[in-house]
């Protein structure tokens, strides 16, 4: 079997308003074969969302795009699984959601979706912006290391989700942590 691919997920403010959402959210990527490696709660300020989404200054949307993300909480993931940034994507649905609800009901946008811009999730659309857009949230995360140290368990399915975490952990570290 090939080697995981990872990629980045945001859940944006009008879904981290709705806790059952997420749940719903969560439950989709683990019955798709998702791994959880890294996530984290935050609020992004301002400034930051002008940072991430600097690709589309000058956009009529971007002020807009900007306002919303810094408007409530949001969570961003590390997700592993053979072929992530498609896959993920696929499970979002397309960006504009008017046209989605329609053409995509049952994809992600298309249950939860409000706006074309409030359009529930973000997933990274290239290798080169999921390592930029990882280092972006997860700095401390090196992902060479990931790949040498961790991959092959994921791989090889060797984890489990962690409830209490939110994240996947591997079955050896967990039971060596047990013995400790
Ligand atoms: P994303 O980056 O969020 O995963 O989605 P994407 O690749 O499908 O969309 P992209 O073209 O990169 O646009 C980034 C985000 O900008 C907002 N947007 N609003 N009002 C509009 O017409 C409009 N167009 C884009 C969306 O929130 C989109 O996800
Ligand atoms: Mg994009």
């Amino acid at each position: 079997m090939r080697s995981l691919q990872l990629t980045l997920a945001i859940l944006k403010p009008d879904v981290s308003a709705q806790p059952h959402i997420v749940r719903e959210i969560k439950k989709l990527l683990l019955t798709n074969g998702f791994y959880f490696v890294k996530s984290k709660d935050l609020y992004l300020p301002r400034k930051k969302a002008a940072e991430f989404y600097k690709e589309h200054e000058g956009r009529f949307f971007h002020n807009r795009l900007v306002s919303f993300m810094s408007s409530g909480g949001i969570s961003a993931h590390i997700l592993a699984r053979d072929n992530a940034i498609q896959e993920w994507r696929k499970l979002m649905g397309p960006t504009k959601v008017f046209q989605t609800v329609h053409s995509q009901p049952d994809s992600i946008r298309g249950q939860f979706g409000l706006t074309d811009t409030r359009n529930s999730t973000h997933g990274s659309d290239s290798v080169e912006s999921a390592q930029k857009e990882m280092h972006f949230f997860f700095p401390e995360f090196n992902v060479d290391q990931w790949f040498k140290e961790n991959e092959p368990f994921f791989r090889s399915g060797n984890v489990f989700y962690c409830k209490e975490k939110g994240i996947h952990v591997e079955v050896e570290k967990d039971l060596k942590q047990e013995l400790s």
